[in-house]
């Protein structure tokens, strides 16, 4: 039969053609059904920076045509969305349909199973947007919910939910976290001066909008030559409104969504796309990315200011100097050894041992070396790239050092994802195409460079 897939129609096609579910696999959804999974999806969104290593999940509970209960999962070890929104609903969720943008939980982790908390409330319909890839769950939580009587229909939104939690996918699916760089570029595609120096290239609303992509990020990666040239902290701060939105459930007010996927022409001023958040530094509640290091040689100074401020460092190196190593760990850094064959650090080995340590999203902020790197190996799954309207010619530093390409095979392919002005610049997302990666040689990191 192939695999279900969703068709928009009326409500009357709904009690029309409901055989089609059950005898073609092909869910219908009603025009209501998108509405409310949109406002599930907006919850969901209010996770953006405080749930990892757990997805951003939200949950609308709805009866008669009215919302009895909606919630979201806010931190990792707290009530799922699913709970939050029955808590609300109380004895109103009983026939009422669930609007779950992930698939609710089939297994007893920290929080009990939520596919059970439904069935016992007696949900008569449950919605979800994507199945979870969680081998723990994956299809197991809608099945238990069919078992128990329950119509599940799966897929209304899918896209979006999987973007939400682009990297709990990639982790769950591959082992690895899902890779962003962040760039600053000039409009020649430069990337610092030939001395090195860098700061500023983009103006006060793009960094202030960076610091929004490293809040949602488990970690922030850089090169050893970017901590030595800048000697930037890597932490989120100086935000003008970081907090996550403060705990509770349902009842807080619904948020902006994060990604209202504007067209290619749309204005953003200091990043207003992502949910409202309370203003303040290192207050509670702000959950500081790891900061990563890559240092082949142990070259970081002790002084440097990535070892300090908010927020823990990780170290990866090439080499087993004990002491360089104990005065790290003195200042609290963890220290890990992961070498290449090379001499330098083995980059597919530390994106696993990252996702080992529950990251979702990496944010890379380093020089072209370490971009170039991970373009040629194949491992960046985007691009985000701040444009400032400047030239910075020939002697400055390029994006990312691919080498010299002697065949058009051999190029990045890129697909747009979001372009939109902030303060000045222009940031621009998009995504590394990875068609037949094997084949490509950049993609097997082959020799490029000279
Ligand atoms: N415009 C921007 O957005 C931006 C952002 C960040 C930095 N910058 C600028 O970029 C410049 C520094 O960039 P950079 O290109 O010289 O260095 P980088 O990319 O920051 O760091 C590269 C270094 O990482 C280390 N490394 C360890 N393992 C590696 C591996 N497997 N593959 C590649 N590198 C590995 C290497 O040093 P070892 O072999 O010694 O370990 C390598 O030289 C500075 O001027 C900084 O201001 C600009």
């Amino acid at each position: 039969m192939g695999k279900p897939r969703s068709v928009w129609v009326s409500s009357v096609s709904i009690r029309v053609y409901p055989w089609l579910i059950t005898n073609f696999g092909i869910n219908v959804f009603a025009p209501s059904d998108s509405q409310w999974m949109a406002q599930a999806l907006r919850l969901a969104e209010r996770g953006l920076y405080s749930t990892s290593p757990n997805p951003r999940v939200g949950c609308v509970l709805v009866r008669d045509g009215k919302s009895v209960g909606s919630g979201w999962h806010q931190r990792a070890g707290e009530p799922h969305a699913e709970v939050y929104a029955l808590r609300e609903a109380g004895g109103a969720a009983r026939g009422a349909t669930a609007y779950v943008t992930l698939e609710p939980c089939s297994h007893h982790g920290r929080t009990p199973p939520c596919a059970e908390a439904l069935i016992e409330a007696g949900m008569a319909r449950v919605v979800v947007a994507v199945q979870d890839p969680n081998p723990e769950v994956a299809g197991a939580g809608i099945a238990r919910l069919r078992a128990a009587g329950i119509a599940v229909e799966s897929g209304l939104m899918e896209a979006e939910a999987r973007e939400l939690n682009v990297g709990f996918f990639a982790r769950m699916t591959r082992g690895t976290p899902w890779l962003r760089s962040k760039i600053a570029m000039s409009l020649d595609g430069r990337t610092a001066l030939g001395n090195g120096k860098s700061q500023w290239i983009t103006g006060d609303a793009a960094r202030q909008d960076v610091q929004r992509w490293r809040a949602r990020s488990c970690a922030v990666l850089t090169g050893i030559n970017t901590v030595l040239a800048d000697d930037a902290q890597l932490n989120v701060r100086e935000i003008g409104g970081m907090i996550p939105a403060p705990r509770g459930g349902a009842s807080n007010p619904p948020s902006p969504p994060t990604h209202p996927s504007p067209p290619l022409s749309g204005r953003e001023e200091g990043g207003a796309s992502a949910p409202p958040l309370t203003r303040g530094g290192q207050e509670e509640g702000l959950r500081q990315p790891l900061r990563v290091v890559l240092d082949s040689q142990l070259r970081i100074p002790l002084e440097a200011r990535v070892l300090y401020g908010g927020g823990r460092t990780l170290v990866y190196t090439a080499l087993h100097d004990e002491r360089k190593i104990g005065l790290l760990q003195d200042l609290g850094a963890t220290v890990a050894v992961m070498p290449d064959g090379n001499g330098q650090v083995d980059l597919p080995a530390i994106l696993r041992d990252l996702a080992q340590r529950g990251c979702n999203e990496v944010l890379v902020e380093a020089g072209s070396i370490l971009n170039g790197a991970l373009l040629r190996a194949g491992l960046a799954d985007e691009l985000l790239l701040y444009i400032a309207p400047q030239l910075l010619g020939d002697a400055a530093r390029s994006m990312a050092q691919l080498g010299e390409l002697t065949s058009l095979e051999q190029r990045v392919g890129l697909k747009w994802q979001d372009m939109r002005q902030v303060g000045k610049d222009l940031r621009i997302s998009v995504k590394v195409e990875k068609a037949n990666p094997p084949q490509s040689p950049l993609a097997r990191g082959e020799a490029l460079l000279p």
